[in-house]
C-alpha cells in the first residue's frame, strides 16, 4: 500500500513526527507489518520553506537505505501549515513530485484561508488536498463547500477507526457516506500514533464494500503518484434532506428512527 501522509522522517526542523532514527526504524517495522511499501514523507512546513525543504531532502536521502531494508520506498512531500500567509507558486512542494499539495488548516483561520488558497493553488497549477477534514470542520456541509472550491479530501485511518473519539469517527463516517473522501492515510507521527491502514481497509470493506476500499487504498494513491485526479467513491447517504437535524446526536436519532442508516439497510 501507498501512504500519502506520514511524519516518519527523523528530527525534521519544524515537524512533530519521529524525533530520531531509532523511532523511525521502529516505524519502518510497523509500516512493513501494516502492508505499506511506499511512503510520501510529509513533515509540517510553511511556504516559503527553502531551508527546511533542503534539510528535509537531506534527511530523506540519508534515511532511504534504511527504509529499503524494510521494503519501503520514501518519496518527497510536505504538509503545508496554515494560517501563515500562503501564496502557492511553482516552487511549491508537490506530493511525490506531482501537482498535488497537502494542506493542513487551522480552525480559527479557515474561513478566510480556504478560498484564497484554492485560487492561489489552482492558478499555480496545483491541486490542493485537505488533510484530515474530519478533525477540522464541524459539518459535512462545510466540507462539501471546501470540496466545491476544488479540494479533495484525505481522511486519517485512525479517525475512521475511532482512535480520536466517537465524535471524530462519526464525522469521518458522515464524510464517507457523502463521498467526501478521496484518500485514507496514516498521518503517523510515532509508534504510539502509527499505521492503521490494514485495519481501516478491512473496516471500510465491511462497511462500504470492496469497490470503495479499493478506490481509497489502491486506485487513488496510485493515481496520485501518476499525477492524476482521484476517483470518487460511491455516495451512500441520501440525507440531503431539509428535515435532517444539524445536531449530530439528533441526526443519529433521526436516522435510527427513520431507517436512514446504510448498515441497517444492508443487513
Ligand atoms: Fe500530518
Amino acid at each position: 500500500m501507498i501512504d500519502i501522509h506520514c511524519h516518519i522522517l527523523p528530527n525534521v526542523p519544524g515537524d512533530d513526527g519521529s524525533p530520531d532514527m531509532e523511532e523511525t526504524v521502529k516505524l519502518f517495522e510497523l509500516a512493513q507489518a501494516d502492508g505499506i511499501d511506499t511512503i510520501i514523507c510529509t513533515p509540517h512546513g510553511k511556504q516559503p520553506a527553502g531551508d527546511q525543504i533542503k534539510r528535509m531532502d537531506d534527511i530523506r536521502a540519508a534515511t532511504e537505505a534504511k527504509a529499503a531494508e524494510y521494503g519501503i520506498r520514501l518519496l518527497r512531500g510536505l504538509e503545508y501549515n496554515l494560517p501563515q500567509l500562503f501564496q502557492v507558486d511553482e516552487t511549491a512542494v508537490g506530493l511525490a513530485k506531482t501537482n498535488f499539495i497537502l494542506i493542513d488548516f487551522v480552525r480559527s483561520r479557515m474561513d478566510s484561508s480556504v478560498d484564497a488558497i484554492s485560487r492561489s493553488t489552482h492558478s499555480a497549477g496545483f491541486h490542493p488536498i485537505c488533510a484530515h477534514p474530519e478533525r477540522l470542520f464541524q459539518s459535512w456541509e462545510h466540507v462539501h463547500h471546501i470540496y466545491n472550491t476544488g479540494y479533495t479530501m484525505q481522511l486519517t485511518a485512525a479517525s475512521i477507526l475511532g482512535d480520536f473519539g466517537r465524535g471524530c469517527q462519526k464525522f469521518s463516517l458522515d464524510l464517507l457516506d457523502h463521498g467526501l473522501c478521496h484518500y485514507v492515510a496514516s498521518d503517523a507521527h510515532s509508534t504510539s500514533r502509527a499505521f492503521r491502514q490494514t485495519a481501516c481497509r478491512k473496516f471500510i470493506t465491511e462497511q462500504y464494500g470492496e469497490e470503495t476500499a479499493n478506490i481509497l487504498f489502491e486506485e487513488n494513491p496510485k493515481r496520485l503518484l501518476a499525477n492524476q485526479m482521484p476517483l470518487e467513491i460511491p455516495v451512500v447517504s441520501d440525507d440531503y434532506d431539509e428535515d435532517l437535524p444539524k445536531n449530530p446526536f439528533l441526526r443519529a436519532m433521526y436516522r435510527f428512527f427513520t431507517g436512514h442508516r446504510r448498515d441497517e439497510d444492508e443487513d
